[in-house]
């Protein structure tokens, strides 16, 4: 295929997600098949405004398919927030000859594509790395299956010895404001409730619930971080209605964006890392990459970053198992 672009530079930001270096890997791979030069700014937006760019070699790349984390490491940029450091990353790409950008993160990533693409006309591909699986334009994020994986595992260790001591347990995990996380991994572990920050009413149903609760078992809620009340604030109410129950709360945190990334989304770092060098050679721009019922998809950056909405099948789900 004859194309322009002779130099990719591609980068990570925002939070880091598994399978983000299985995508790397298949980005370099596609680009040494067509014979065009990868590098790798580090450190996300910061790499570009600092310049700090390192060649990327496929071999090494292919070695890192099954590891969490990335290998060009990741941050989130204030500096980028600004002109000053948009005009910083703009003279770093001339000087460097890049032809086109591809970035791996979440909507704040594409955000700081949309406000670069005002002084800078190259195109950018967007691949969808986040465990929050709160984008439009894609099914799954890139990330997410590992994370409700790890919080799967963690929760069902939580259910022995909240099964041990008759225990109450609030487990809160990640995912921003969006409940994709509480949701997969609560209706995965049998909870007997799930907090997402899309409902008014999950609240309600669990007090219910906690009422007719007779302390003879364990009795499991799933927490998203952004639900309106929270962990400690949804405790204390609990401890309202029956102050005898041995009630526990537990924060899953950081530990569910690392480790080892599932078989699904080794698959769709390749598959999405394939697609955005294909779009490059195919003359698109500032669109992302995903799969989206199931089919490879762009979506512009404009539709990428209105907030992704929790699907109605999902929640009729929480409302069914909430009862
Ligand atoms: O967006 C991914 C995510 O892990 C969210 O689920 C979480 O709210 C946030 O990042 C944590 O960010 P940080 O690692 O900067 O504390």
């Amino acid at each position: 295929m004859i194309t322009n672009i002779k130099h990719i530079g591609v980068f990570t930001s925002g939070g880091d997600s598994p399978g983000m270096n299985a995508a790397l890997f298949a980005i370099a791979k596609t680009a040494e098949v067509n014979k065009i030069k990868l590098s790798g700014f580090r450190k996300g937006y910061e790499g570009l405004i600092d310049g700090d760019l390192i060649d990327l070699e496929t071999r090494e790349l292919q070695k890192l398919v099954h590891r969490g984390g990335t290998f060009l490491k990741t941050a989130r940029s204030a500096r980028f927030l600004t002109k000053e450091g948009r005009q910083l990353a703009l003279e770093n790409l001339q000087k460097n000859n890049i032809d086109a950008l591809i970035a791996i993160g979440g909507d704040g990533t594409f955000k700081g594509l949309l406000a670069f693409s005002e002084i800078c006309d190259l195109p950018f591909i967007g691949i969808p790395g986040t465990i929050d699986n709160d984008l439009a334009g894609a099914d799954f994020t890139l990330g997410f299956d590992s994370a409700v994986n790890t919080a799967i595992e963690n929760i069902d260790k939580i259910r022995d010895t909240a099964e041990a001591h008759n225990r109450i347990f609030l487990i809160e995990v990640m995912g921003r404001d969006c409940g994709y996380i509480a949701i997969n991994s609560g209706l995965g572990v049998g909870a007997d409730a799930i907090l997402v920050p899309e409902s008014g009413q999950d609240f309600v149903r669990l007090l219910e619930k906690v009422n007719q609760y007779d302390s003879e078992e364990a009795f499991i809620v799933v927490v998203a971080e952004g639900d309106e009340l929270g962990v400690e604030i949804a405790a204390s109410k609990i401890k309202e209605l029956n102050s005898k129950v041995d009630l526990r709360i537990t924060k899953l945190g950081h530990v569910q964006r690392g480790g080892n990334p599932s078989a699904s989304d080794r698959m769709l770092g390749i598959r999405l890392g394939v697609a955005s060098v294909k779009a490059l050679l195919d003359e698109k721009k500032n669109v992302m990459v995903g799969i989206l019922n199931n089919k490879l998809s762009l979506t512009p950056f404009e539709q990428v970053v209105k907030q992704h909405q929790v699907n109605n099948e999902l929640y009729e789900l929480v409302k069914i198992f909430g009862k």
